[in-house]
């Protein structure tokens, strides 16, 4: 299977001292071994040798749900720059998705968690519905607790870290769809040419289909067109026909347990039933 020792692995890159193996079941096909190091936030340059064997699959010789069309869907929102928009996305997209299927957001930035605490006051308003939560501290924990969910789940969200992390790779390699949240502004298209590297990694494993989406969008201005442009030609990524406007109903549908479609705002309710239903489309 092209496993090689721990010791071979830590030769090939010099900062990691130890590995850890999780198996993962992919769609109930196949099983993954993910060689991971267990410090965090390593430079993405330093890992390159790594990358290569970190990920390996292999075939699982009992597929269980080959033509089962109740998998669980598994949506991963990554990107590297802090205050993106990864946890408004995540939440929104968690809440509109538990209206029709069971689904659970599971919040891998710890300890700031801000999914976990829109979900709280979710709950205290009684407006939970069939939606639950988990919080996960590393990637192990992110591993186990979707693997756990998938027992039950129709849809899983996964709201990863502003870092190059273990929790990002992760997340990338779980996902059967990663939406990355290109906010307006060019910090955000070079963040996001990070995140292509990671992508890279993880497409060496399993296909990843990942896809940007536009947020803080504000479509007719220079500066939106200019970002367009630009990101189409520096990233390569496909992106989303929906958008998320720059609109005060998605700060406040966060500090209210809300999404954006439960709010007084028309405007932002259409845009958010319309991405939704694109990713629905995407996923099923
Ligand atoms: N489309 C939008 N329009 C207006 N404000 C937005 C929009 N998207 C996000 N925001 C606001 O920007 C801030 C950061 O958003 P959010 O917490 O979703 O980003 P993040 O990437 O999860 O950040 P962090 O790095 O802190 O995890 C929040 O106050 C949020 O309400
Ligand atoms: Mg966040």
């Amino acid at each position: 299977m092209g496993k090689l020792s721990t010791h071979k692995r830590s030769r090939l890159c010099g900062v990691i001292h130890a590995l850890t193996v999780a198996p993962v079941r992919i769609n109930g096909r196949a099983l993954l071994y993910l060689y991971l190091p267990v410090s965090t936030d390593l430079p993405v340059s330093s890992c390159k040798a790594l990358s290569v064997d970190k990920l390996t699959l292999t075939h699982d010789p009992a597929p269980t749900t080959e033509g089962n069309e109740n998998m669980t869907k598994i949506i991963g929102i990554v990107q590297v720059k802090g205050g993106a928009g990864r946890s408004t996305l995540a939440t929104n997209l968690a809440g509109e998705l538990s209206k029709v299927g069971r689904t659970v957001l599971i919040d891998g930035d710890m300890p700031q968690g801000t999914s976990a605490s829109w979900y709280s006051v979710r709950q205290e308003s009684g407006k939970a519905g069939d939606l639950i939560t988990a919080t996960a501290t590393d990637h192990r924990e992110l591993i186990d607790k979707t693997e756990h969910y998938k027992q039950s789940a129709d849809y899983i969200v996964l709201d990863g870290p502003p870092r190059i992390a273990e929790m990002t790779r992760a997340i990338l390699v779980l996902a059967d769809l990663c939406l990355i949240p290109v906010g307006a502004s060019v910090a955000e298209i070079w963040a996001t040419a990070d995140v292509l590297t990671l992508i890279e990694e993880a497409r060496q494993v399993r296909p990843v289909d990942a896809r940007m989406v536009w947020t803080r969008h504000r479509p007719y201005t220079n500066l939106a067109k200019e970002l367009a442009t630009q990101a189409e030609a520096e990233l390569g990524l496909p992106i989303l026909s929906g958008t998320m406007g720059m609109r005060v109903a998605y700060t406040e549908a966060l500090g209210s347990g809300l999404t954006v479609a439960e709010v007084g705002d028309t405007t932002a309710r259409m845009e958010m039933r319309l991405l939704v239903a694109e990713i629905k489309k995407i996923i099923r």
